[in-house]
């Protein structure tokens, strides 16, 4: 199977569907839809809706199409950087939150950071946009050094990500419709209708289509985070960083979650950073997987072979167990 074949035809070519029932959910989806962007994840909803597939075999696909994707990551790991830290110290009240920190994150691949709870993942992912800056070593952006720059040549390179940050950060002034259109109205040149549409589109990826008036306090912590995550998208950024963009939702949700990052990746081809306590689910839905331990990294390489680690802290990790050299109580 191709990896690279958009949902809807392979899901033709397996026989799950026929070309004319695509053709019709396609049809259906631009007729509702002000935006002109459709993404699987909306194309299989239209064709589940109209009675042309179940649930389970669009998953299937989807799932099918991502083994795929990692299967082939293994095989031809060398891929460019588009992020590198090296030898990154960060310390915090008096503690080496991040401890020589050596690591590469694969352009237009999907990373997933991984660890123990305060561990260092969020003041990682802050070094990345420059957000926090290190005490030593270097952070850099492609060829730029992000730990050297300030003012205007920062945001500028910001303007590159796109960032979900674990609280989710909602403006508890906007309603969700401005929470996510601010982005675009902040940083680009589209008009009031074209925001529009991609608003929509994204609200309808996350489920969201109703609650556009809704206030942050209105809105469960589920739907915060999804309102969020549609922030974080609606952008279309090089490089998107998510952090704990599944933490606190029911699981089915958080399926949904995985599907649409992945989804979202299939499409675009971003490079995607996602820091996930879902383990070992996320390890299906990303090509690299980096674990820190204590500042460290313990782990760095294809998602495929993780769970052939021999680390003895990773394993236990993994497992989740309580016996073994982490001491949690
Ligand atoms: N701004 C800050 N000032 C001081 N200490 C901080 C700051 N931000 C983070 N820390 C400390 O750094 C350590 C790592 O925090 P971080 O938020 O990166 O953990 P994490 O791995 O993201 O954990 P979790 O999985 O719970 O989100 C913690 O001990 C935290 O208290
Ligand atoms: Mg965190």
């Amino acid at each position: 199977m191709s990896a690279t074949l958009p949902l809807g035809e392979q899901l033709v070519a397996n026989g799950c569907i026929t070309a004319r029932q695509l053709d019709l959910a396609l049809q259906r989806q631009r007729a509702t839809s002000a935006d002109p962007t459709t993404s699987a994840h909306l194309v299989g909803r239209t064709l589940v809706e109209m009675g042309y597939l179940t649930q389970p075999a669009l998953h299937e696909c989807l799932y099918r199409q991502f083994a795929a994707e990692r299967d082939h990551y293994l095989d031809n790991p060398a891929v460019a950087p588009v992020i590198r830290f090296e030898r990154v110290v960060k310390i915090l009240d008096g503690r080496r939150v991040l401890d020589a920190v050596d690591l590469a994150i694969p352009a237009n691949r999907v990373t997933a950071i991984i660890g123990m709870s305060g561990g260092g993942k969020s003041v990682l992912l802050k070094h990345m946009v420059g957000l926090m800056k290190p005490d030593q070593g270097t952070v850099r952006v492609g060829e730029e050094r992000l730990d050297a720059m300030s003012g205007r040549a920062l945001r500028q390179v910001r303007g590159r990500f796109s960032l979900l940050f674990q609280g989710g950060a909602l403006f508890d002034s906007l309603n969700v419709y401005d929470n996510v259109a601010f982005p675009l109205r902040e940083k680009s040149q589209l008009t009031e209708e074209q925001i529009r549409g991609r608003v929509l589109r994204c609200l309808a990826e996350v489920n969201l289509i109703g609650m556009e008036r809704k206030f942050p306090d209105e809105l469960s912590g589920g739907m915060m985070k999804r309102a969020a995550l549609a922030r974080a998208l609606v952008t279309e950024p090089e490089i998107l960083l998510l952090d704990e963009p599944t933490a606190g939702l029911d699981p089915i949700i958080e399926n949904a979650i995985h599907y649409l990052i992945c989804d979202t990746f299939m499409r675009t081809r971003y490079t995607m950073v996602v820091i996930s306590h879902a383990v070992p689910e996320i390890f299906q839905w990303c090509h690299h997987v980096i674990a820190l331990h204590r500042g460290k990294v313990l782990y760095s390489g294809p998602s495929r072979e993780v769970d052939a680690s021999p680390d003895p802290v990773l394993r236990q990790f993994i497992r989740g167990e309580l016996d073994g050299p982490i001491q949690v109580i």
